[in-house]
């Protein structure tokens, strides 16, 4: 047993038995992690590699709580991981461990292969023995949730249905083959040994605690020091986003009640071009920070080459999971991202600790080179109206 192990009490596998997270430093981990320990819901593992995405800081508040432990480690490594289930005997694996920006995957694809489909198959590979070493009712209640993206789907256009969980696979970019890959990988192990597996995809989320690369944190960061907010080609890509606390409901949900081998799709209903999305957050900036020197923010809105590529429209049916497992947002549009706003203007602190030397490097390495596109300035009525067209 490897030495960061040692120190950790040992758990057996009763009802009280932990689940294990991977990848729960991250955006969305995080919080899954938080509101997991904010409930009588038992134990959690952490596993993460603290890649430039995931930050200890957000698990600040519960890093002294005992019924949570954080290794830090990589899933990879197929050595710690088998000790991982030795150790800690987790009722159930949450994987949410993915490098995750389709930007750094297109520049760089290598690491998206490495920890989407080696990582997941690892983890896998480990879950399968351990579920095979159970007996009895452990065995019948050991899940393994992968947390999936609808990006596999490919793209969309405004007239077509939005994605159902028959829609054939059609991955447009290396993040979402990568992702694509593990999901198949997860389908198989179901099929051919038995795991007992579960497949979310969810659309696009937003909310507390996001890296600054993704659109809704990055044109907060970037708007609130007047720097130009980049939207990639015509601005009218469509997203359909869902309030980070929402999705962390929805996988709760499928945790406790999901069927084995399905897969479940997640999505708010929220559809809105990347154009309407900016103009929102610029104008709850210019409400929020009245004394801005930069208001109206949308003045700093500068159309920049478009993403290689780059998926015209995401839209996600969740009615199997509403029908199914009775689960509904709590947050519109609206409500969820005035909340994010307000959340990263009183947690300026955490902004300005993830933006350090490396952050720089990549905002230099992907904006840089893009030319600014034929529009200068935002005739945001009409523009954001075309957007509501395509959905
Ligand atoms: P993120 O990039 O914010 O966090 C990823 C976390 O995984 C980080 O903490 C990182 O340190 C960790 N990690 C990366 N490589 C690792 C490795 N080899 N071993 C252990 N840990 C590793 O990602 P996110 O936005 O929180 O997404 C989490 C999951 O949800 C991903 O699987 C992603 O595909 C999926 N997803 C994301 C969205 C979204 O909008 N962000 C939507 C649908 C699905
Ligand atoms: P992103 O947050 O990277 O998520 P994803 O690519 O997984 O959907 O991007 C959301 C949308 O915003 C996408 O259509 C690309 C666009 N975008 C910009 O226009 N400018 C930017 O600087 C970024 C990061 C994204």
């Amino acid at each position: 047993m490897s030495d960061r192990l040692r120190d950790y009490g040992t758990i057996r596998a009763t009802q009280d038995s932990p689940i294990l997270v991977t990848g729960g430093a991250g955006f969305i981990g995080s919080n899954f992690v938080l509101d997991w320990l904010a409930g009588d819901r038992g134990a959690l593992v952490n596993l993460d590699k603290l890649t430039y995405a995931g930050n200890p800081a957000n698990l600040a508040s519960v890093q002294n709580i005992h019924r949570y432990t954080f290794v830090h480690g990589d899933i990879c490594d197929s050595t710690l991981v088998a000790e991982l289930f030795e150790k800690h005997r987790p009722r159930a694996v949450i994987h949410f461990a993915a490098e995750s920006h389709v930007d750094r995957s297109i520049l760089r694809p290598e690491a998206f292969l490495k920890t989407n489909v080696d990582g997941t198959f690892t983890l896998l590979q480990a879950a399968r023995s351990y579920h095979d070493s159970l007996a009895g009712e452990e065995q019948k209640r050991f899940r393994f949730l992968h947390v999936s993206t609808d990006e596999v789907y490919g793209t969309l256009s405004p007239e077509d249905p939005a994605f159902h969980e028959e829609t054939p696979y059609a991955p447009n970019s290396p993040y979402a083959a990568s992702k694509a890959a593990s999901d198949h990988l997860v389908r198989a192990w179901v099929h051919t040994y038995g795991l007992p597996a579960i497949v979310t995809n969810c659309s696009n989320n937003y909310g507390p605690y996001q890296f600054p690369e993704k659109l809704i944190p990055l044109m907060i960061a970037n708007a609130l020091q007047g720097k130009a907010l980049p939207v990639y080609g015509d601005g009218l890509q469509v997203r359909d986003w869902l309030y980070v606390g929402d999705h962390t409901s929805a996988l709760r949900a499928v945790l406790e009640r999901g069927r084995i081998g399905e897969t479940y799709n997640i999505g708010g209903g929220n559809q809105r071009s990347n154009l309407e999305v900016v103009t929102m957050v610029c104008e709850l900036l210019d409400e929020l920070v009245p004394k801005s020197a930069f208001r109206p923010h949308l003045q700093l809105v500068k159309y920049v080459t478009d993403r290689p590529g780059h998926d015209r429209r995401y839209a996600i049916d969740a009615r199997k999971l509403e029908g199914e497992l009775g689960w509904r947002p709590n947050e519109s549009f609206e409500t969820g991202l005035r909340k994010t706003v307000e959340w990263y203007l009183e947690n300026t602190a955490w902004v300005d600790s993830v933006t350090s030397g490396a952050y720089q490097q990549w905002m230099e390495q992907n904006y840089s080179a893009r030319e600014p596109g034929n529009a200068t300035t935002v005739e945001t009525r009409g523009a954001v109206d075309a957007g509501k067209g395509a959905r």
